[in-house]
């Protein structure tokens, strides 16, 4: 097993190998609750709950499990305060924990429940998708929807400890396994394009790993996203407008894939990318069967460009890449965007 020390507001471990059915222990650990309730959903639920809370069961913890829907539309109020009634049945109090044993959407609810029950409990995360194993399990970021948008309402809350058991990959569908890839590929961009030649290799641990690493370094230098953590939203500026364009029909993944696609065009049409970063991402992306061109032209976006959440009066931040490995962020007028990313189309 490898481990990650992340030290921000709260100072805790990724473990990275950790089984599953030995989490108890670690949550136990991490946490000292005295009972833990297992936030998951209906897919991942008959798969891993019961080794939770049997492994909870083992290390002294009395365990629940809470299983939501699956799919985005969980991460909602009438969900959050759902799951806020179960807490009071269940009596949990500030020596509790909560777990959040699936991906982005269990972890986000989970995680902002945990930041606002009893004004803050411990809660654990042990992602179960790529996607929230190499990105959203890490960082605190916490959120619910509502209907204005993703994430809207949310927190920055740390977690106690975050679990990945690689092998939970194995039954997750390929499709969900793309999504993830995106972000790997990302970080491929930003700062370690060797990941590009491990995700050819499936080499999954060390993917997780120097994910992680990448993840965990940045959240370190700026964990309230003020900064250099904006990195981190490349191709997310378009692909959320991809995403929002497709009514969600678009997974979050391919969406973001699109969107570095047409950041990457377009920064080289302006002279400010190497043009060698183009076809080491389409090669990424194609082998893992992502999106490499636009999903909607630019004309269909302009007001969900302009409602970025990321905009910041008349201004929004691109995050622009320049090299393999290597990424600027560029702070542009909002009325400047969509000349901007017109080459990228
Ligand atoms: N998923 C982007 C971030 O955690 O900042």
């Amino acid at each position: 097993m490898r481990t990650l020390n992340v030290s921000a507001s709260r100072s805790y471990e990724i473990r990275i190998g950790a089984a599953l059915t030995e989490s108890g222990e670690a949550i136990r650990a991490a946490t000292g609750a005295g009972k833990a309730v297992v936030v998951s959903d209906s897919n991942v639920a008959p798969l891993y709950l019961q080794a939770v809370l049997s492994s909870l069961h083992a290390a002294g913890v009395e365990a629940v499990g809470a299983v939501i829907p699956a799919g985005e539309a969980s991460k909602c109020a009438e969900q959050y305060l759902q799951l806020m009634n179960f807490l009071i049945e269940e009596q949990i109090t500030r020596s509790d924990a909560l777990v959040a044993l699936g991906g982005g959407v269990v972890g986000d609810l989970t995680g902002f429940t945990a930041a606002t029950y009893l004004r803050g409990i411990a809660y654990v995360q042990i992602p179960t998708s790529l996607l929230a194993m190499v990105d959203s399990s890490v960082g605190g970021k916490t959120a619910i929807d509502l209907p204005g948008g993703k994430n809207l309402c949310g927190a920055f809350y740390q977690p106690w400890a975050v679990l990945c058991d690689p092998t939970v990959l194995d039954t997750l569908p390929a499709d969900f396994y793309a999504d993830g890839s995106a972000e790997v590929i990302k970080y491929g961009l930003l700062r370690d394009p060797e990941l590009l030649e491990l995700l050819a290799k499936n080499d999954r641990e060390e993917i997780i790993y120097r994910s992680c690493t990448i993840k965990r370094d940045i959240v370190q230098q700026d964990e309230h996203d003020n900064g250099v953590r904006q990195l981190l939203n490349l191709g997310h500026t378009v692909g959320h407008a991809f995403e929002q364009h497709s009514n969600f029909a678009l997974s979050h993944g391919r969406a973001v894939a699109a969107g570095m696609a047409v950041i990457t065009r377009a920064a080289i049409a302006h002279g400010e990318c190497d043009a060698a970063v183009l076809p080491a991402l389409l090669q990424a992306l194609e082998e893992s069967g992502l999106p490499t061109e636009a999903t909607a032209p630019l004309s269909a976006l302009t007001t969900l460009l302009r409602a970025d959440k990321k905009r910041k009066g008349d201004t929004i931040t691109l995050v622009v890449p320049e090299k393999l490995g290597s990424c600027c962020l560029k702070k542009l007028p909002i009325d400047g965007l969509e000349d901007y990313l017109r080459p990228g189309f």
